[in-house]
């Protein structure tokens, strides 16, 4: 199938990873700093890169090669244009996570997805590790018996060298804060396995990067309709680096507590019908490792075009998570809870808020 990468920056390498483990024939890259490009280029083996041409224009590229699917990594702000404009030339659509940074983008990017007949998904790739996998089996099974509460704690380090490497990132038009960016995987998990939220209240706050516009820190409280409760704390505050990024799950008859990068490391893995280690839970629901990173979108989105269904990260999946995060901003923001679903929002709504 041709493929063409859109965005050829920090996390392009994923997906070129992605792409040759699916085997998918990179037709072309594509980012308005060629220079960009080309790197991206030397780092696809010589006999699959014979064929893939550099593009710094996505409108020419889709014309000349008019490739079945896009994937896109490239400053949020931005993904509706890019998104929409790949559609409507016939290509689905990986784009990265948030889907985009205010309701009516995303909802325009759906749209756009049914008007052409073509898919959209979203790279919320957590959802597809297998203890993540395990969790959501064992809260769809029942074995949590009623979900109580849950949290997600992301603590991060990001400096000034990160928000320096590209222009958009911490702004509110092209990025937000660490909720919508790094959290936003975490409270997309909280969903899947929790369902709808009913409310949330937040506090956001920018209290060492006075070079970004939004918020390095979040702490979130979240209601879902099933009367489950959630905990959010997202930091990139973190002294001297990265600390952990971790979640648990309260149930009746279950505990789950995972950290790590891929939410693997066990503190306690515990059900009431005896299954007491992540191991046995795999075992239980017949789990097997799809593959780190990105590969797994790639082979569910390419699963969703061979038997036409929507994937796993569909654009309204990826909607759930957006609007969440700026339920949590619009709590913050106005010092209330907020109930779901929301009538509109979007980051720019917040523009100027820590300059007060
Ligand atoms: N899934 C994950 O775990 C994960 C991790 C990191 C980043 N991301 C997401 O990936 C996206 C990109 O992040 P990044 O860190 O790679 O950004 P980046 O700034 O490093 O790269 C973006 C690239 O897009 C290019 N670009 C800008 N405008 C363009 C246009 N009109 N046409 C073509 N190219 C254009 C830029 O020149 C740049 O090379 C963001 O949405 C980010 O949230 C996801």
């Amino acid at each position: 199938m041709k493929y063409a990468l859109i965005g050829c920056g920090m996390i392009a390498p994923n997906h070129i990873k992605a792409a040759l483990e699916t085997g998918l024939e990179i037709s072309a890259l594509c980012d308005v700093n060629e220079a960009a490009a080309r790197k991206i280029l030397e780092t696809i083996p010589e006999e699959k890169r014979a064929g893939t041409a550099v593009y710094t224009d996505h409108r020419r590229m889709l014309e000349e090669v008019r490739p079945e699917l896009t994937a896109l990594a490239l400053g949020s702000g931005i993904k509706r244009r890019i998104a929409c404009d790949c559609m409507e030339a016939g290509a689905n659509v990986i784009v990265e996570k948030p889907v985009a940074l205010s309701l009516e983008d995303a909802d325009a990017m759906i749209s756009a997805a049914e008007k052409n007949g073509v898919r959209l998904c979203v790279n919320h790739q957590l959802r597809f590790t297998p203890s993540v996998r395990a969790v959501k089996a064992a809260a769809d099974s029942g074995a949590f018996g009623r979900l109580l509460h849950a949290t997600a704690q992301v603590r991060r380090n990001r400096n000034k060298a990160y928000f320096d490497a590209a222009p958009w990132r911490g702004t509110w038009k092209d990025d937000g804060g660490t909720l919508m960016n790094q959290c936003i995987h975490y409270t997309d998990l909280l969903q899947w396995v929790l369902g709808d939220v009913e409310e949330v209240f937040a506090y956001t706050d920018r209290l060492t990067h006075p070079y970004i516009e939004a918020e390095d820190l979040g702490l979130a409280l979240v209601r879902f309709r099933s009367g489950a409760y959630a905990a959010v704390e997202g930091t990139v505050n973190v002294y001297p680096n990265n600390l952990s990024d971790s979640m648990a799950f309260f149930g009746e008859q279950g505990t789950v507590d995972v950290s790590g990068k891929y939410l693997d490391e066990e503190r306690r893995w515990m059900f009431s019908d005896g299954t007491a280690s992540l191991a046995e839970s795999l075992e239980k629901y017949g789990i097997r490792d799809l593959g780190a990173g990105h590969t797994p979108i790639y082979r569910d989105m390419l699963g969703a075009l061979r038997e036409n269904r929507e994937p796993v990260c569909s654009g309204t999946e990826g909607r759930k998570a957006l609007e969440l995060i700026l339920a949590i901003y619009e709590s913050a923001a106005s010092g209330k809870p907020v109930r779901l679903p929301l009538t509109r929002g979007a980051t720019t709504d917040h523009i100027g808020r820590f300059d007060k």
